[in-house]
């Protein structure tokens, strides 16, 4: 809604702009002017000003400053228009409506607004009264408790035929409003007008005051389809402008300079559950631009949560993409990524507030995630795909529209890209090393395609463990040398569980012995795929060092595994033996071998390489293995 700039002027003013900005910062008068700390940046002396006689406020120390419109829009995040109208409110200003139509559409609207407002109460008692039994059971699986259910007024849409409607009609509601708040789906194929909610979770969706303008239901039983269903598009209710929980997490975030921004309506309401408050939510699409400009209006990074899997992955590329033709100075994303499989809900249930600011801690800046999209899991071994990865960051940067950000980035891939092509593949024969020794070339002929293994903050390990460790204990029995097969099968897991601690401690062995790893039948699935993703690792070129790597399994979900290769029995066959990793490690995987081996035959075969290591003995026993595999 614009205004004629004499009321805007008239509002300003009345409007006393000391006594505004007084609400959120305490002055102090010096002369004219009054003085105070920045609210928008930390201080500890004075440099924010507010004049009275000039009507604006204005701070020397970071430049923010402006009219009192200005103030509200900072420092609540509100937009123009509504500023205009608190201030006009307070100022007693009467703003004119555009026309009669205009006028008569915010009538409209304000009496669909009433009638949403009538179907959240009418969800609310539902979800309290017997029919809402299933539904508060449902609530206790969640984990959620009357004080959450109240705070976000969850509801009950319940079952039996058209209960809304027959409630709203009630209260003298016309079908036809209720049809345009979209709380009913019209007659249609012969069939009457019926409520767009039942036997269904709700979620009050409001809008950026807080006034409720849609719902979210979710289904009760594990296969309900569609899992949610929200309201359609209507007048007030436009999915791509408007985020789960602004109203409440717009304060929150502009105090705490921070805005999360999660997948779902469960994870917002764990996140503020677990003490973070500027959390929000799209309505079940892909983050909007409007949304982006919604957030930057909090904070200037929120930061986005991922699942670590492949769609996370994909989804934060496609945010990252969204984000770069609309960076300002000073403003961008971060991208934090969850455990796979886990969603903010989940992991703090199983891993608590910890868990969860350990991955908010690692949150990766923009630029970052697109270098690691662009180069992760990929070979750079030739110019011409060296070119090509220049050209492919080169693209992203020319999206960018913001010079100076441009230009920043691009310095910043150069750098990417000298520092990770600076060292060249050793050419010729390999020299003689001890690759185990410390200080020994890393790397696969040591030039790493990609960069070391990020290092993620130790906090965010310890909770994984700790949450890995709460979990079953590992399920193996000791090899007690009887020849039963329960025995033999507890025989090879621990043999197994002993040839990945090696790898785990001494990753350098991974890529020394490729080969062999990838040979190795495993009983265990865990380590088997424990095993796939150490031979990914080790095939990316990616620098391997024990802290990296681990971190690196536990970021793929796999802190179950891990943890129970560092609880098992650590230290027997790893101590002071004499022997070095290599030949600790070739001895454990023989020994799976031998232990693995059923075939009588090769059985002997194994037997007879074990006592005479030998040409003849070691290619009779390749071929037997080898025909094993031809299987
Ligand atoms: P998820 O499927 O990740 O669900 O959808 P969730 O939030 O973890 O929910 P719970 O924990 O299973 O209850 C994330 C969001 O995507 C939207 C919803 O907004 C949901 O919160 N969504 C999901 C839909 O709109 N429709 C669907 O069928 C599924
Ligand atoms: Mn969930």
């Amino acid at each position: 809604m614009r205004h004629a700039p004499h009321l805007l002027d008239e509002i300003l003013r009345r409007t006393d702009i000391v006594q505004l900005v007084g609400r959120r910062v305490k002055l102090v008068r010096k002369g004219q002017a009054y003085w105070g700390c920045c609210p928008f940046h930390g201080e500890k002396s004075a440099s924010f000003k507010v004049e009275n006689a000039r009507r604006t406020y204005k701070c020397f120390g970071c430049g923010k400053g402006g009219d009192a419109f200005r103030w509200l829009m900072e420092i609540e995040g509100i937009s123009f228009p509504e500023a205009v109208e608190r201030l006009a409110g307070e100022a007693g200003v009467e703003l004119p409506k555009w026309s009669p139509e205009d006028e008569a559409r915010e009538e409209k609207k304000k009496s669909l607004h009433d009638v949403i407002e009538a179907g959240a109460v009418f969800f609310e008692t539902q979800l309290q009264e017997p029919v809402g039994r299933e539904a508060r059971e449902y609530l206790k699986t969640r984990g959620l408790d009357a004080a959450t259910v109240k705070k976000f007024r969850l509801g009950y849409a319940p079952t039996a035929g058209n209960a809304l409607i027959a409630h709203l009609t009630s209260l003298n509601i016309s079908m036809d409003d209720i049809i345009a708040a979209g709380l009913a789906r019209p007659a249609d194929e012969g069939r009457g007008p019926r409520d767009f909610f039942f036997n269904r979770l709700m979620f009050p969706i409001g809008d950026g005051r807080g006034r409720i303008v849609a719902f979210g239901g979710r289904g009760l039983s594990p296969d309900a389809k569609p899992k949610y269903i929200n309201t359609a598009e209507t007048e007030f209710f436009s999915k791509g402008h408007q985020l789960y929980n602004l109203a409440t997490a717009r304060p929150a975030g502009i105090k705490a300079q921070s805005i999360i921004v999660a997948e779902g309506y469960m994870d917002v309401i764990a996140l503020v559950r677990a003490g973070f408050e500027a959390a929000v939510a799209p309505l079940g699409t892909a983050l909007t631009e409007d949304q982006l400009q919604l957030l930057w209006r909090v904070a200037p990074e929120p930061i986005l949560s991922f699942d670590g899997d492949a769609a996370g992955n994909k989804a934060a590329i496609r945010a990252a993409h969204l984000a770069l033709p609309h960076l300002k100075p000073g403003y961008s994303l971060r991208f934090a990524f969850l455990p796979t499989g886990e969603d903010p809900d989940s992991l703090i249930r199983t891993g608590g507030q910890g868990a969860m600011k350990a991955v908010l801690d690692a949150a990766l800046p923009l630029g970052e995630v697109l270098w690691k999209s662009e180069t992760e899991d990929k070979d750079f071994s030739t110019p011409e795909r060296r070119a090509g990865l220049e050209h492919l960051l080169a693209e992203h940067v020319a999206r960018i529209t913001d010079a100076k950000i441009a230009d920043y980035y691009r310095r910043d891939f150069d750098n990417r890209i000298f520092e990770a092509f600076k060292k060249r593949p050793a050419a010729g024969p390999k020299t003689p090393r001890a690759p185990w020794q410390p200080g020994a070339k890393k790397g696969r002929g040591g030039f790493n395609k990609t960069p070391p293994i990020e290092p993620v903050s130790e906090a965010l390990k310890a909770t994984l463990l700790v949450k890995a460790a709460r979990k079953a204990p590992l399920k193996t029995s000791s090899a007690d040398g009887s020849a039963s097969p329960e025995a033999n099968q507890g025989a090879l897991q621990v043999k197994e569980t002993e040839v990945f601690r090696h790898l785990i401690a001494f990753p350098g062995l991974i890529e020394r012995h490729t080969e062999l790893l990838a040979s190795l039948a495993l009983s265990d699935p865990f380590l088997d795929r424990l095993r796939g993703e150490l031979l990914n690792v080790a095939a990316s070129g990616s620098r391997l060092e024990s802290q990296g790597l681990e971190t690196h399994i536990i970021l793929r979900g796999m802190a179950d595994t891990l943890q129970r290769l560092k609880a098992h029995a650590a230290g027997s066959e790893m101590g002071e033996s004499g022997e070095d990793a290599d030949a600790r490690f070739l001895r454990a995987a023989h020994d799976l071998r031998a232990l693995a081996e059923t075939n009588p035959e090769r059985k002997r075969a194994s037997e007879r390489f074990k006592q005479e290591p030998n040409e003849e003995s070691c290619l009779e026993h390749l071929r037997l293995l080898r025909d094993r595999s031809a299987e």
